[in-house]
């Protein structure tokens, strides 16, 4: 067992152990170390002024993923490079690539998000090996907000920076770095602190559950980004379990029949698995924070929220997905429809832990789809976001409905009466839509909140549940959808 959390900064191993369980990434930059180019803003993950690299050994190289320092703990940086936007430019000031780019295409103005955005198009930068599309830019970017220049000559600068191959600092330093990398790498569990404050990073379940049976109140995180300022604020965590490293809820494995994800798999490792399903999956997987969200972000960390904020919990409900949860000794499956308490909160005991999900591949005969509405196309929660899967028979009548929302109700849940109201007609029988639509109102006690009224959101799940009929039948998405057109989403790779 080790007692301290080791990151590599600047070419230098650095030792930390007396830290606050709670202290984040961006707190630790600005006020230990007193690096004050990364920024502090929204401080809550949505609008990435505070965008570090993290550098990790890959198979072949220093893997450098976005982060949002102000959602990362400390300590969940164990093992691993902190890059953040000092580190760019040369000693001599040469400037990097990015920075030079967006000198050059004056595609700064205030400067508040320029330095997010510079380590965010640093991260594409080091990912790519040249030639990055505007669409690779605008991705890398998706979780940057810009109040005042306007996108339009960052996302030039980005390209321009990308074509630019010269030899930089951090390329310099990479040998130097990668033989530190492997020199902090183990498979040591991390205890540091006392029973009233301490961090816990343990490498089996069986071990994550010992130490949650021991402390049930513990505040159990996977990648931390749903424990905002003002959650910590109200109550800094004292008690940290980290399921990022226990090796049971950070694989995924590939079956015939389904696909079982560990709970703590950020979304963007699940990502590739989810798209095996079906391509709208991993296309509500890209609408879900920017890079530096899904890079933490876990997929059990967001079933784990419920209430209105999972729109993975009506996606794979659809898909009859389950869930294996873990308490002590004891094990238990449950069906994610079967999760959710009417109030919205998941019904599971206190330090009893996901473990991973379960979800069955489509049969061949299934037509499924996801869909979201939300304010805007990126960066922004669900109003509704319904999961549609329908058996068709070869007759082309349904056999079999299968239909979750989340967004309409307090829980997200299945429209059983909405299914049982199409189960026998075909998808563009337009004459049985009008019943599905009011079975709607039986299956949801819809509620209103400032994202939308209870009327709104009852209509637009309406309306999805006819997009996804619709398609359903055969016609073309492009009379559906204005973009995410599957064959599109199909053809992109998760950088
Ligand atoms: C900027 C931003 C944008 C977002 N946009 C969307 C969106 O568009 N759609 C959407 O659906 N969601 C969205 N979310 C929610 C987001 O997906 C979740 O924050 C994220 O998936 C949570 O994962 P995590 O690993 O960080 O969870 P954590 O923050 O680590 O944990 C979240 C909660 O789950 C519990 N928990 C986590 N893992 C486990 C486990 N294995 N066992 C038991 N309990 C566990 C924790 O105790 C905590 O209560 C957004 C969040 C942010 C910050
Ligand atoms: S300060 Fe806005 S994402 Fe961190
Ligand atoms: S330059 Fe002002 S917010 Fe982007």
């Amino acid at each position: 067992m080790r007692d301290v959390v080791r990151i590599i900064r600047n070419g230098r191993i650095v030792e930390l152990k007396e830290i606050r369980p709670g202290l984040t990434m961006l707190d630790y930059l600005r006020h230990v170390e007193r690096q004050t180019g990364t920024k502090e803003s929204c401080n809550a993950g949505n609008c990435g002024a505070c965008t570090i690299l993290v550098g990790r050994k890959g198979k072949d190289g220093i893997v450098y993923q976005p982060v949002n320092a102000c959602t990362f703990l400390v300590a969940q940086a164990d093992g691993a490079e902190i890059v953040t936007v000092e580190d760019l430019a040369d000693d001599d000031g040469t400037l990097h690539p990015v920075q030079e780019a967006l000198v050059e295409h004056h595609a700064t103005r205030c400067g508040y998000c320029t330095a997010g955005m510079a380590m965010s198009l640093a991260g594409l930068y080091h990912r790519s090996d040249g030639e990055a599309t505007e669409a690779d830019v605008r991705r890398a970017i998706q979780g940057n907000a810009c109040r005042c220049t306007g996108y339009r000559s960052i996302v030039s600068a980005g390209i321009a920076a990308t074509r630019r191959r010269t030899e930089i600092r951090l390329d310099r330093m990479r040998e130097d770095t990668m033989a530190k990398l492997e020199a902090i790498a183990d498979d040591d569990e991390v205890f540091f602190g006392d029973t009233e404050d301490f961090v816990a990073i343990p490498r089996t379940m069986e071990r994550a559950a010992a130490i949650c049976t021991d402390y049930p109140a513990a505040t159990v995180l996977a990648g931390g980004t749903a424990l905002d300022a003002e959650e910590r604020r109200r109550a800094d965590p004292r008690r940290v379990v980290l399921l990022s490293r226990v090796a049971e809820a950070t694989r995924i494995a590939h079956g015939e029949g389904a696909v079982t994800i560990g709970a703590a798999v950020p979304l963007q490792t699940a990502r590739e698995a989810l798209q095996s399903i079906d391509v709208d999956l991993a296309a509500l997987v890209d609408r879900i924070g920017g890079c530096q969200h899904r890079s933490v972000a876990s997929l059990g960390g967001d079933l784990m929220l419920g209430g209105r904020k999972s729109e993975l919990a009506a996606a794979l409900m659809a898909l009859e997905a389950d869930a294996v949860f873990r308490i002590g000794e004891e094990s238990r499956r449950v069906r994610l429809d079967a999760l959710y308490a009417a109030d919205g909160s998941v019904d599971h005991e206190l330090g009893e832990l996901m473990v991973e999900v379960h979800i069955p591949r489509l049969s061949g005969n299934a037509v499924y789809r996801c869909l979201k509405v939300s304010k805007r196309w990126d960066l922004a929660p669900p109003i509704v976001a319904g999961g549609f899967c329908f058996d068709l028979d070869p007759e082309g009548t349904i056999a079999n409905a299968r239909i979750a929302f989340t967004g309409l109700a307090a829980a997200p849940g299945r429209a059983n009466a909405a299914e049982a109201a199409l189960t026998g007609a075909r998808p563009l029988d337009r004459a049985v839509w009008p019943n599905a639509f009011s079975a709607l109102r039986q299956d949801f006690e819809a509620v209103g909140d400032s994202l939308g009224s209870a009327r709104f959101r009852t209509e637009t799940a309406q309306a999805l549940l006819g997009k996804a009929l619709i398609e359903a039948g055969g016609t073309s998405e492009r009379r559906t959808r204005l973009r995410g057109f599957r064959e599109e989403e199909g053809a992109l790779a998760a950088r």
